[in-house]
C-alpha cells in the first residue's frame, strides 16, 4: 500500500508507540490527523513530522466521548475523507484486584474500550460512503491473557477483540480493513503513566519495558502489518511466547505465569 497523500487519523499521538506511527506515516508523505490530551505534545510531535504534506491537530479526551461526532465531522470538513483510523491512545494499570475502586475500572474502560468503539462508529458511515477504510485497534498481549496487577486493563483489552472481530464481518462488503495490533512489551511511557489504585500514576518506568522493543520498530510493523491487509499482528520480544503457550498449552501456562513478576 502506498500511504502518500492518505489521511491517517492517530488518537494517543503525544508520546509512545502513537508519536512513532506519526513519524512512520510522515516519511511516507501521509497526511495526518493527530490526537491526545496535551496540545503542547502534540505540537512537538508535528514539529518532527517530516513529510507530511499537511498535519491536523484535535486535541480530546478519549475519557469523554460525547463530541467524537463533532471532531469527525471536523476531519471531514478539513481533508474531504480519512483512510485510516489508528485507535491507539490509552492508559495501563498497575493495582491488585481488590484494591482497585470500581470508578478506575470504568476509566479503563471508557478510555481503552469505549472510546475506540465511540470514534469508529461515528467514522463508519464515511468509511462506508466512500466504499474504503482501514481500521487498526491497538490491543495488547494482555488482550490474550490475564496478568498480574492488570484485571482491569487486561478486560479493556479482550473487550476489543470482541468488539472488532464482530464488526470485522459485518464491513467486509464495505472494503473496510480492520487489523488488531497486539504489542507486547515496547519502550515507551506506558508503565510510567499506568494507574494504581489511588488514581495517581506509577511514575516508574519499569525494568522490562526499559528493555524493550522500541517505538520505531514496533511502529514499523505496525504499518507494515497495514499495508499487507492483516487481520492480527503480535509484535514484541520473548513474552509473546506466552501467548503461544496458552493456546497449545493452557494448563502449562497457568501454572507458569502466576509465577511471572508483574514488572
Ligand atoms: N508500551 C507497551 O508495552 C504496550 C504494550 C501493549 C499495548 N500497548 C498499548 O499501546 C497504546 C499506546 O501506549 P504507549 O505504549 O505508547 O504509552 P504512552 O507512551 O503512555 O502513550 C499513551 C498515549 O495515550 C494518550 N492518552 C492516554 N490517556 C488519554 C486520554 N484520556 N485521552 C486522550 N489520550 C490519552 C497519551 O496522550 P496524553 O497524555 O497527551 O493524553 C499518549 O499519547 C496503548 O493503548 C497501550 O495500551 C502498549
Amino acid at each position: 500500500m502506498n500511504f502518500n497523500n492518505k489521511i491517517v487519523w492517530i488518537t494517543g499521538a503525544s508520546s509512545g508507540i502513537g508519536e512513532a506511527l506519526a513519524y512512520a506515516f510522515a516519511k511516507q508523505g501521509a497526511k495526518l490527523v493527530l490526537s491526545a490530551r496535551r496540545e503542547n505534545e502534540l505540537q512537538r510531535v508535528k514539529n518532527g513530522c517530516t513529510g507530511s504534506p499537511d498535519i491536523l491537530l484535535l486535541p480530546f479526551d478519549l475519557e469523554d466521548t460525547s463530541k467524537v461526532d463533532i471532531l469527525t465531522q471536523q476531519v471531514i470538513k478539513y481533508f474531504g475523507r480519512i483512510d485510516i483510523l489508528i485507535n491507539n491512545g490509552g492508559i495501563s494499570q498497575r493495582s491488585l484486584t481488590k484494591d482497585t475502586p470500581i470508578e478506575l475500572d470504568r476509566k479503563l474502560m471508557e478510555v481503552n474500550y469505549f472510546s475506540y468503539v465511540a470514534l469508529t462508529k461515528s467514522l463508519l458511515p464515511q468509511f462506508i460512503k466512500q466504499n474504503s477504510g482501514h481500521i487498526v485497534v491497538i490491543s495488547s498481549i494482555a488482550g490474550k491473557f490475564g496478568f498480574h496487577l492488570r484485571s482491569g486493563y487486561s478486560a479493556s483489552k479482550h473487550a476489543l477483540h470482541g468488539f472488532f472481530e464482530s464488526m470485522r464481518m459485518e464491513v467486509y462488503d464495505n472494503n473496510i480493513q480492520v487489523l488488531m495490533v497486539c504489542p507486547g512489551k515496547i519502550k515507551t511511557n506506558v508503565s510510567i503513566n499506568a494507574i494504581t489504585e489511588s488514581g495517581a500514576k506509577l511514575n516508574e518506568m519499569e525494568a522490562s519495558h526499559e528493555k524493550a522493543m522500541s517505538g520505531e520498530d514496533c511502529a514499523a510493523q505496525i504499518v507494515r502489518a497495514i499495508s499487507k491487509n492483516k487481520y492480527e499482528v503480535f509484535i514484541g520480544g520473548g513474552e509473546l511466547n506466552a501467548v503461544r503457550l496458552k493456546r497449545f498449552f493452557p494448563n502449562l501456562f497457568f501454572r507458569i505465569i502466576r509465577k511471572v513478576k508483574s514488572n
